[in-house]
């Protein structure tokens, strides 16, 4: 689908994506490229990676991957480092990261829960920690007072309760909490803006094949207010414009795209 907004709108700016190999995270990276921006992508799969550096660069995007795990701090670090050596800059970070897996919490390990804890709540707030100094000297040119910005991927799923996510619902919840924090912290001292993206259900994406095995198609739409997925594409579109100038005055919110569905409920 055509892109709503001019083609340069992010021209120059750096972004680093985790996760940003499959799913929305490389739908992101796609559209963050194809409107101007150089592409870093920080995965933990070597073929993922490679795969989707030649996708983007076959679009003629400025694309690098570097391995790593969001889970380890010495991996963040480095992979910073390393964008702001392969391009000069930083200017976006997007934490687009996840794990996930469908389990009752009478099944669900103390351990597995930690490990999403670690790679969605903890991996994103060392990825911004790791990122501060370089966002700082980023942002909206050159010469700019302004920091750069921070885009976490979140979901809806903790905002009311979910079966058998209660592990991936107190992860986004801590997510939430770390893109408002950060926004009142870094807004205020680095001109930083911190925000999210709250997904509902995105067609084409691993949390989909992951979570609702072919029950969304049909049981799940008598109650979906606009009866239909999102695609990757309506994440990437509310990524460019919290994180360009559009969105300049957006700190620290979270912005649901579900096509309204969180807040519905089957129809009687
Ligand atoms: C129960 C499980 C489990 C399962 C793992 N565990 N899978 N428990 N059911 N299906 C437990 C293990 O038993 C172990 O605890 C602990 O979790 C760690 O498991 P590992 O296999 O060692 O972890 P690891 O290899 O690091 O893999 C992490 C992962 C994996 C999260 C389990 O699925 C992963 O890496 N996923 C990344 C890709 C991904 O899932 N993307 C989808 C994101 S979708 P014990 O106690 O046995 O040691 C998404 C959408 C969210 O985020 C919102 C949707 C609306």
């Amino acid at each position: 689908m055509e892109s709503p907004f001019k083609e340069d709108i992010v021209r120059g700016k750096v972004a680093l994506i985790t996760g940003g190999g499959s799913g929305i995270g490389l739908e992101i990276s796609t559209q963050f490229g194809q409107h101007g921006a150089s592409i870093a992508i920080m995965g933990r799969r070597k073929q993922v990676l490679d795969s989707a550096v030649s996708a983007l660069q076959s679009l003629g995007i400025k694309a690098v991957g570097f391995m790593g795990d969001v889970r380890k701090q010495e991996d963040a670090k480095r992979v910073v480092e390393s964008t702001f050596k392969h391009f000069g800059r930083l200017d976006i970070l997007v934490n687009a990261a996840a794990g996930n897996f469908l389990v009752s919490a009478e099944d669900l390990s103390p351990n597995g829960f930690k490990t999403v804890m670690d790679i969605d709540s903890v991996g994103t707030f060392t990825m911004c920690y790791e990122a501060l100094k370089y966002l700082k000297k980023g942002g909206l040119g050159r010469g700019s007072s302004s920091g750069g910005t921070i885009l976490n991927i979140s979901a809806t799923l903790h905002y009311t309760a979910s079966w058998y996510q209660i592990h991936v619902s107190a992860a986004k919840a801590a997510i939430d909490s770390v893109t408002r924090n950060l926004a009142l912290e870094w807004g205020t001292d680095y001109d930083i803006r911190v925000n999210g993206i709250a997904p509902g259900p995105i067609s084409g994406t691993p949390g989909m094949s992951k979570l609702a095995p072919d029950e969304i198609d049909n049981k799940s739409r008598e109650y979906m207010p606009l009866y239909k997925l999102g695609d990757k594409w309506d994440i990437a579109m509310a990524a460019l414009y919290l994180t360009c100038d559009s969105g300049k005055y957006v700190n620290g919110t979270t912005l649901i795209v579900d096509g309204g569905l969180w807040l519905s409920r089957p129809r009687h």
